[in-house]
């Protein structure tokens, strides 16, 4: 019998331990159900590892991660730990998992269920059946690079340097992804997106994935876009769009734009990959829903639970090639939904409002119903 693949969850602050807990639930379901077994392993970062060890994410956490074969994260972060110097915010744990597993793709589906076209807060023919993928690079950019920092000024002022620096193999890398990933969707096309009108580091975005474009991806249609004109777009009409791949700092925040087409944060689910090892085949991957901690509804059961549950289907789709397993999820909620049940952040007149733990057992219900 084949080893089983290794998890490690890391729930982290305010309200990634609830939705932590839903997905434990699912996972015990795959196990008994579907056969597909995990060794898990649990610990802490961000907050709650500053609280115990007095850093955001200890060495034994990070090479833990460095060995599983997937690390599902929750979220991190609170009010208590805002005044922390720097190094020791919960937000660091996060960067560092991110750097030193080298997860330089962030893969952040932008997807509008049938039954959430009235949720968002656009009007619905502009997002009905939406479908985007927003590839963000994740390990490079101004969150990286140096100089960086805050310095005082002979004359009593200070100064706060960061630094957006790409270099040709770290767009390349990343700009690889979107193409194969365009490749593999229906009508699938790939939106570049940057500021090369001001920045030199966007004119060489732009023209490193015009040039990899060109010899390796010809087939696939690649436009060019500004980061504020993206901005834009995507909530004039989003439809134009299928895959967008930029930098770190813009992938921030036009996923954040784009999950709010769908109607809440609370159902964004995201996949952080690293290069594929060439013996196993295996990427380094790190699944975690786009929403926060959430302090302000922390420990209430008022948590939308299913950007979790969709990492988790993110996960059986890229590390474990678990498509079947994967759309049973997706299938489940999008069920749920449709039938009414929402969580406080979705909620809408004449819908059923329920607790992360109503939410996950009604998506758990539809998972027997759907296997059976
Ligand atoms: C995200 C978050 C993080 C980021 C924070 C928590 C460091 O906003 O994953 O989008 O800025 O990358
Ligand atoms: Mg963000």
């Amino acid at each position: 019998m084949q080893k089983n693949k290794k998890l490690l969850l890391l729930p982290g602050d305010g309200i990634g331990k609830e939705v932590m807990n839903e997905v434990r639930r699912v996972v015990d379901w795959f196990a008994k159900r579907r056969a597909v077994a995990f060794d898990i392993e649990e610990d802490l970062v961000g907050g709650a590892s500053y609280e115990a060890h007095g850093t955001p994410v200890t060495d034994a956490v990070v090479e833990k991660a460095l060995n599983a074969d997937a690390v599902l994260f929750g979220a991190v972060g609170g009010p208590q730990w805002e005044t922390l110097p720097f190094a020791d915010r919960p937000e660091r744990g996060l960067l560092r998992l991110r750097k030193e597993l080298d997860l330089f793709a962030n893969l952040r589906p932008a997807v509008v269920f049938d039954a959430m076209v009235e949720s968002s807060t656009l009007k619905p023919e502009i997002v009905r059946g939406l479908d985007i993928m927003i590839i963000r690079e994740l390990t490079g950019g101004i969150y990286f690079g140096e100089p960086r920092g805050i310095e005082e000024l002979p004359d009593g002022t200070r100064r706060g340097i960061n630094t957006e620096v790409y270099t040709t193999p770290e767009i390349e890398r990343v700009g690889r992804v979107a193409f194969v990933l365009a490749g593999k969707r229906k009508d699938g096309h790939v939106h570049s997106v940057e500021k090369a009108n001001v920045m030199e580091s966007g004119v060489l975005w732009r023209e490193e994935i015009q040039a990899l474009h060109d010899s390796d991806f010809q087939d696939i249609r690649l436009e060019h876009m500004y980061a504020d004109n993206a901005a834009m777009q995507l909530v004039r009409n989003p439809h134009q769009f299928d895959v967008i791949i930029t930098g770190n700092l813009f992938g921030d925040i036009l996923s954040d734009i784009a999950a709010m087409l769908t109607g809440s944060l609370g159902m964004l689910p995201s996949a952080s990959l690293g290069a594929k090892d060439p013996v196993t085949g295996m990427r380094r991957a790190l699944y975690e829903p786009v929403h926060g901690s959430a302090p302000d509804i922390a420990g209430q059961g008022k948590a939308n639970p299913i950007a979790m549950l969709l990492s988790y289907a993110m996960m059986l789709r890229y590390s474990f090639d678990l498509p079947e397993d994967a759309d049973l999820i997706e299938k489940a909620v999008s069920e749920v939904l449709a039938g009414g049940l929402r969580t406080l952040d979705v909620m809408q007149k004449g819908m059923a409002r329920v607790s992360t733990g109503v939410m996950g057992e009604a998506i758990i219900r539809e998972l027997d119903k759907l296997s059976a």
